[in-house]
């Protein structure tokens, strides 16, 4: 099985708007998911600028699906999410 891939965006905008509390993922994930789940944090995913207007950062991406306004319990449901498939 493929493993899930989570990006944390850690650029500017999504880190004011609140990624630093999503940096915590970086340690559960792997607590609670082991080796199926890939987490990591990455550099501005250039969603912000797009998306300026109506901002809803912080964005993390779960494979190829991108969380809007992503909290700890967002990304952990799309995660379980992914895995029950
Ligand atoms: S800072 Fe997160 S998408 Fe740009």
């Amino acid at each position: 099985m493929e493993k899930v891939s989570v990006k944390v965006c850690l650029g500017t905008t999504c880190f004011v708007m609140g990624s630093a509390n999503l940096q915590e993922l970086i340690e559960i994930v792997p607590a609670k998911y082991g080796d199926k789940v890939e987490v990591s944090g990455v550099p501005c995913l250039g969603l912000c600028s797009v998306d300026w207007e109506f901002s809803k950062a912080p964005y993390v991406k779960v494979d190829n699906e991108i969380i809007k306004e992503a909290s700890v319990e967002k990304v952990l449901a799309a995660i379980d999410a992914k895995l029950a498939k």
